[in-house]
């Protein structure tokens, strides 16, 4: 197939790395790519965000399918522009990447979907905010309504720094202050036609900076899958996952069929697993970043057969993909100053000797070459990803490798899937 996908970032490299470890001899471009992505597809410099270049390239060039990693060019209305010109595209059109795009959207299909979600209130005014923090209580949750890369939320029981984030955002448009949710987090991604929806293998994501959850919210400092805590509580990884095909992705999707605004694309349910049910905190129209570099090396399914038929309504009596049994356990190395002011341009050294490391692998994040060598170019660089038969054994090998790349000033955790191992 020839193959185009959008987007510069680990999850999109991750994304090409499974269409390559595929038996076909896929032809793969990358718009616009990075240093990392440009040694699995063929970068082409079209702005990925503007529908009429993305649709010009896909048809001169014959592309069977394309696949939109990140949320803008959902948002731009790119998967529209490219669908009306009967080219297959996995992602949703401009109105059903609300669910991403507005936090106000995604619970008022809640909703009327059923879905169980955390009670929240608009907030357009400090008075507003204030009244809202009284009634729904602490720990505080304030959300930035719009697209913020995970960064717009903060959960603080410190009501003053609550309401300093709350002023921030108010500059900008009314924010969001949710009911607390207690519990851990789940992500669990479903590919969707429209109208049937097939889960991947759960993955849990590490969104703070810092080990043992501290520091700010980032967009994720990594990752691992699967999660085999969830037999203790569902009785098994696919009772879980039933359950939430049956009581959030299916409700969800059909709302959104029901409103004329089909949802075809990657539906990213984020859950709190509370003492009273499993709850959604937020929807993405996209593959995670960097849950996706954990959950699709695990992949036994031809990727590219179930984008293809997600894209081309073609779900429905699909069989569950297949996961190997191997767990996966990412780490992501971000620059000095991320997530609130990255140092970009650095430069970057032993990528060859952390990739020897037995199965370990690089998603590349940020990077670009320069002078022979590469730097990083953003907050998250690259994503180490380390295969094992057991955590153990898949954190050794991630972390012997993040011990050979050298980056000045660079961030990472130590303690990702650390939980697992003890448990
Ligand atoms: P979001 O951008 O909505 O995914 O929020 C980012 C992170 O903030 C989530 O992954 C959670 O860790 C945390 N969070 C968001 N909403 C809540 C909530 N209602 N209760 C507890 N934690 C939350
Ligand atoms: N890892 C969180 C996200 O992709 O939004």
């Amino acid at each position: 197939m020839k193959i185009l996908v959008l987007g510069s970032g680990a999850r999109e490299h991750a994304i090409i790395l499974a269409l390559r470890a595929e038996e076909a001899d896929h032809e793969i471009f990358a718009a616009p790519g990075n240093a990392g992505i440009a040694q699995d597809a063929q970068l082409v410099a079209v702005d990925a965000d503007d529908p009429a270049a993305v649709t010009n390239f896909a048809n001169e060039n014959h592309i069977d399918l394309v696949v939109i990693g990140p949320e803008a060019p959902l948002v731009a209305g790119v998967a529209d522009a490219v669908r009306e010109q009967g080219v297959p595209v996995f992602g949703p059109g401009k109105a059903a990447a609300q669910l991403e795009g507005s936090k106000a959207f995604a619970k008022r299909i809640m909703g009327a979907a059923g879905v169980p979600t955390g009670r929240a209130v608009r907030a357009a005014s400090r008075p507003e905010v204030e009244a809202a923090f009284d009634q729904l209580g602490a720990p505080y949750v304030v959300k930035a309504d719009g697209l913020a890369a995970g960064k717009g939320v903060i959960v603080t029981s410190d009501r003053d720094a609550a309401l300093a984030h709350a002023d921030a955002y108010l500059l900008s448009g009314p924010v969001l202050v949710e009911e607390f949710l207690d519990g851990p987090e789940v992500s669990l991604f479903f590919l969707s036609d429209g109208d049937h929806v097939v889960a991947l293998s759960p993955a849990q994501d590490f969104k703070r900076l810092l080990d043992g959850d501290e520091g700010p919210n980032t967009g994720g400092m990594g990752a691992y899958s699967p999660l085999p805590w969830l037999s203790e509580r569902f009785g098994g990884e696919d009772e879980f996952v039933d359950l939430v095909t049956r009581e959030v992705a299916e409700p969800v999707i059909r709302r959104l069929d029901a409103e004329g605004t089909p949802f075809i694309g990657l539906l990213y349910a984020g859950l709190i697993l509370t003492d009273a049910g499993v709850k959604v905190i937020e929807f993405n129209a996209r593959f995670g970043d960097p849950e996706t570099q954990v959950v699709l090396p695990r992949l036994v399914d031809p990727l590219s057969e179930l984008l293809l038929a997600a894209a081309s309504g073609n779900l429905e009596d699909r069989p569950k993909p297949a996961f190997a049994d191997a767990v996966a356990v990412t780490v992501v190395l971000a620059s000095e100053g991320y997530p609130a002011a990255p140092v970009t341009g650095r430069p970057l050294s032993g990528l060859q000797a952390a990739e020897a490391v037995e199965g370990v692998h690089l998603a590349h994040a940020a990077t670009a070459e320069s002078d022979g060598g590469l730097v990083a170019t953003g907050g998250r660089v690259l994503n180490v990803v380390g295969l094992g038969t057991t955590f153990t054994e898949a954190r050794d090998r991630v972390y012997r490798a993040v011990a050979q790349i050298g980056l000045e000033g660079g961030q990472h955790r130590t303690d990702i899937a650390a939980r697992v191992v003890e448990d």
